[in-house]
């Protein structure tokens, strides 16, 4: 994913910042993830599948703090390739698989798992979308086996909140309240036990050097500052961000399959 080939009028929010030089495109940002993980109480040598695993940072983290096997699937070839390489610069080819492909065609992907993984993928897919990929989880899991998730929460105004994210972010985008994604997971038989809100960090100036660290925000800042199709972009969305930042944001759930 360069700056060369993506048309930046066209491309997907998290493609453009992701293109700006931003390594992690969830809601809640690293502090979630990390609870995230905390819930899930994994042992050593349980399996993961990742779904929208990106540069592999989260399939990284787990590999190296709890010992865990993960298959991770993705479909943007360049993201694919940037997770192999941080793979195999972190000495984990033998614990970590990133397949390029997509999550709504699993066939490649034998097996069933102790967990699934999914952060910021859920919100992209429309009622019906949502529906399918969390069957999908529930047949991938083994029994007893626990879906983490970590998505965007519209805690009211959830239509409008559609209409202009999808519109600035150019993907279905479609966040739901704490009540619609705990009845969503259940309808396909996913059991929340734990779940949290707060509000969104995405592109909250504090967060993101505490997430990115201060090379890489200072980058992902100058990037928006000197590149005006990047700033137009980037400015688009936070406009929105700021618009909802009383209804906007993240949810983290822990479910176990029924
Ligand atoms: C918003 S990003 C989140 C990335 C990563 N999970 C994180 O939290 O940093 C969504 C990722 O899912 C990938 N993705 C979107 N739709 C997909 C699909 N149908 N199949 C596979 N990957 C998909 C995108 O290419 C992108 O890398």
């Amino acid at each position: 994913m360069t700056n060369t080939i993506l048309n930046f009028q066209r491309a997907t929010g998290h493609e453009v910042l992701a293109a700006a030089g931003k390594k992690y495109l969830r809601p809640g940002g690293r502090i979630a993830t990390e609870k995230l993980f905390e819930w899930a109480n994994f042992q050593p040598g349980e399996t993961v599948l990742e779904l929208g695993s990106s540069f592999g940072y989260s399939a990284i983290a787990l590999a190296k703090s709890y010992h865990v096997k993960v298959v991770g699937v993705e479909k943007n070839p360049g993201s694919v390739a940037c997770a192999r390489a941080n793979i195999r610069a972190a000495g984990l080819e033998n614990q970590v698989e990133i397949v390029e492909g997509n999550i709504f065609n699993l066939e490649a992907i034998a097996g069933k798992f102790d967990y699934v993984l999914a952060e910021a993928i859920l919100t992209m897919q429309s009622p019906l979308g949502k529906a399918k990929l969390l069957a999908e989880i529930h047949h991938r899991l083994k029994p007893g086996g626990k879906f983490i998730s970590h998505e965007l929460l519209a805690c009211d105004k959830e239509e409008q909140i559609h209409d202009d994210l999808a519109r600035v972010i150019r993907v279905n985008s479609t966040p739901l309240s704490e009540t619609n994604w705990i009845s969503a997971f259940c309808a396909a038989r996913l059991q929340v036990e734990k779940c949290q809100t707060d509000s969104m960090n995405l592109l909250n100036l504090r967060r993101m050097f505490q997430d990115e660290g201060i090379f890489n925000a200072t980058k992902f800042l100058w990037n928006v500052l000197t590149q005006r199709d990047i700033r137009k972009r980037v400015l688009e969305i936070h406009q929105v961000f700021h618009k909802y930042q009383d209804e906007l944001g993240y949810i983290i759930l822990c479910a176990v399959a029924q």
